[in-house]
């Protein structure tokens, strides 16, 4: 047999790339199924109180409105609780009951959605629709101080709470040098391209639901528990996600109206959020504000690391994020205390968003890294050698592999980081200053079990299925990159079929985790299949041939994969080293991010070409951070007053500089057998703070607030 070269690590265009560009790739807002109607949502004004009045006679007496559901006609739910929770779900409290009754808990939450015959008559009516609120005096300040305490008990599983080891405090206070520094995260928003869509359809008691999001089979599990119903009565399909960095893991209200409005309707109901309801109607990354204690002796060795954060949080969920991890992996010391704290607020649930907590804490922590070299006057990333963690020393394991220091090295030398001058305000182009920072990242690696199925065919071709999700980072190409090499034929001849809930279990499409569980389940089924042909009594040359000498037209097989052994045995984690260039104009405030290093250790890469397209994709997200999105909160009102792409900022193409992006080599076969460690979130992480360093060495001024906007520069 003469075999194709391995498709593993060639850079592949995406297999999915020509039905995108020629539209047939069909999203879950463009299923058309027969009678389909279309849904307007309606949402509160006011952040808390209740409904005393719905007037909806205006909306019902236009003609092609076909039903106006609010708490007043709408069926009574069960919303059972499930029982283990999804991880991708808070780990407390009630999630949001729509239509259940008049309690509003922040502004923008559904409170009626009108069905028509066209969203434009949909649209019409909903702003027909007359509601008189008694309102109650709401929480929309952001008050660090009222945050629930952290303790010991409660810190566990992703609950706010205390962590660390030996003495942090003790150790602060006798260190030879010291920083002491608080810094404060806006508000993001996910901002996808593609909005949030739910078509839903009843036949009989069975519901198909045609659904934006990131794990297919926990939306009908979601929803068979919120409607009560048996899961094997519900099917979700989404076979292409136009982006979602975090904001379709779980499944949000709107999909619940949806079902509703087609069982009133008596035929499908398609629901789409508006890019404005985006803002209120899924999650976000929530405001922190952080306080960041580095102590280290005279040869920058950290002898303690005290991190506090505080984040927003609703009043009606427990969304907790692994903000101070990074605290406690980063780097050695013996050293560590973190407390994390919840600021209960009238506000609508925050979610995981791209590098979710990390990110967050990370930041914090490596601007007080920043300020700790500038201390020391010592070079930021001869600080990061010093503390180089050899262990992951929260859990006291090894890492299964890890090649930071190749990142550092690689990174600065192909940034050129050896001609930074240290002195801040030093180097200028022209009117512009200059300034160089850098930053560590680390994301943790992490496996889900998965099930794949695969098929050949006696026409040389072959099926792969599972229940995975494409968001965007290349999954179908990946992944059938490596099915192609385990079954031994070119990439051309394997199809991936996935985002559907009938389809092998798979798990969440988040958490940089696809490409490790479900890559592994495809070997692992692919395999199998090799195995079964091995043993087919006639043989022949190609799979093709081997199957056609045995009179069969298909051969299929099972495989699975899930985290095992090593899971107790070794940490695993991505890692990075981000080198950033600012020019920075004093007089308009402007930042702008020259150009880019992002060293990476990934284990092995099963696409590059796809690899970097994360990479630049999570780096243009860290120049969004650091310097462009925020939420604009308006206390009155508890709300996002920019809940549009005008005035909400995200880095388009002309705010992207040049973007290197390089892979340390590496492969990781303790984490998986694939030697791949994930990616996606490694990207994000190390670039606000990559940057805010180097805002301070081209200025010479800490601006701990991030987004780094004109009026923080110029103020
Ligand atoms: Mo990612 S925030 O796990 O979708």
């Amino acid at each position: 047999m003469n075999a194709p070269t391995p498709a593993i690590g060639q850079p592949v265009s995406r297999v999915d790339g020509p039905a995108k560009v020629t539209g047939t790739a069909r999203y879950a807002g463009e299923f058309a199924p027969d009678g389909l109607a279309y849904a307007a949502v309606v949402t509160s004004t006011i952040p808390k109180g209740r409904i005393r009045r719905i007037d909806t006679t205006a909306a019902e007496t236009i003609p092609g409105v076909l039903a106006v559901v609010s708490h007043l006609n709408a069926p009574s739910l069960p919303y059972h609780e499930m029982e283990k929770r999804p991880q991708v779900d808070p780990k407390s409290g009630d999630q949001l009951q729509v239509f259940q009754g008049p309690d509003i808990l922040f502004n923008g939450q559904p409170v009626a959605a009108v069905v028509a015959q066209t969203q434009e008559i949909a649209d019409a009516a909903a702003s027909c629709i007359g509601i008189a609120y008694e309102e109650a005096e709401a929480r929309t300040v952001f008050d660090p101080g009222r945050g629930r305490e952290p303790s010991e008990e409660t810190a566990k599983g992703g609950r706010p709470g205390a962590s660390g080891r030996g003495d942090a405090d003790g150790a602060l206070a006798g260190a030879a040098v010291t920083v002491d520094a608080a810094y404060v995260q806006a508000r993001e928003h996910h901002n996808a391209i593609e909005p949030h869509v739910t078509i839903a359809s009843w036949e009989g008691d069975r519901l198909t639901l045609y659904d934006k999001t990131q794990w297919v089979q926990n939306v009908v599990d979601e929803i068979a528990h919120v409607f009560g119903m048996d899961k094997e009565k519900i099917r979700v399909i989404s076979p292409f996600v136009g982006g979602a960095f975090g904001s379709a893991l779980r499944t949000w209200p709107h999909v619940t109206i949806a079902a509703i409005a087609a069982r009133m309707a008596g035929r499908p109901v398609r629901v789409e959020l508006s890019r404005r309801q985006l803002y209120n109607a899924v999650g976000y990354r929530p405001h922190t504000e952080q306080r960041v204690r580095l102590g280290a002796d005279r040869d920058g060795k950290l002898t303690a690391i005290v991190q506090e954060a505080a984040a927003q949080v609703a009043t009606y969920e427990e969304y907790a994020e692994t903000t101070l991890q990074p605290a406690e992996t980063t780097y050695s010391c013996p050293n560590v205390r973190t407390a994390y704290r919840l600021v209960e607020m009238d506000v609508n649930s925050p979610c995981p968003m791209r590098g979710p907590g990390i990110v967050t804490g990370l930041y914090a922590l490596e601007a007080a890294m920043d300020e700790l070299a500038f201390e020391l006057g010592m070079d930021p990333v001869e600080l990061r050698l010093r503390n180089h963690a050899d262990t992951n020393e929260k859990t006291g394991q090894p890492w299964s592999s890890k090649e930071l220091r190749t990142c550092y090295e690689t990174g600065a030398e192909r940034f050129g980081w050896a001609n930074r001058i240290p002195e801040p305000r030093s180097m200028r182009v022209g009117t512009e200053l200059v300034g160089y920072g850098m930053a560590t990242a680390i994301y943790h690696a992490d496996r889900g079990a998965a099930e794949m199925q695969a098929t050949v065919f006696a026409n040389g071709t072959a099926v792969i299925r599972s229940a995975a999700s494409d968001m965007g980072p290349g999954t179908y190409t990946s992944i059938t990159q490596i099915a192609a090499d385990a079954l031994g034929l070119p990439v051309d001849a394997v199809r991936f079929e996935l985002g559907d809930s009938d389809l092998p279990t798979a798990p969440v499409h988040g958490g940089s985790i696809t490409l490790a569980s479900v890559g592994t389940a495809a070997s692992a089924a692919c395999e199998a299949l090799r195995d079964k042909l091995d043993r087919l009594p006639a043989k022949g040359g190609s799979i093709a041939e081997t199957l056609r000498a045995n009179s069969l037209d298909r051969l299929d097989a099972k495989g699975k994969a899930a985290p095992g052994e090593e899971t107790k045995t070794h940490a695993s984690s991505a890692f990075g080293a981000v080198f950033v260039e600012v020019r920075v104009d004093e007089g308009l405030g402007a930042v702008r991010v020259k150009r880019m290093v992002g060293a990476y250790d990934v284990g092995r890469v099963v696409n590059p070409k796809i690899a970097r397209s994360q990479c630049i994709g999570g780096m243009m997200g860290g120049i969004g951070m650091a310097l462009m999105e925020q939420a604009e909160w308006d206390e009155r009102f508890g709300k996002v007053m920019n809940a549009n792409l005008a005035e909400y900022l995200v880095p388009v193409c002309a705010d992207t500089p040049d973007l290197d992006v390089v892979f340390v080599p590496g492969e990781d076969t303790i984490f998986n057998p694939l030697g791949a460690k994930g990616l996606a979130e490694i990207a994000i992480c190390g670039v606000a703070p990559a940057i805010t360093s180097a805002v301070f060495h081209a200025t010479g001024r800490r601006i701990r607030h991030i987004p780094i906007m004109a009026e923080r520069v110029i103020g």
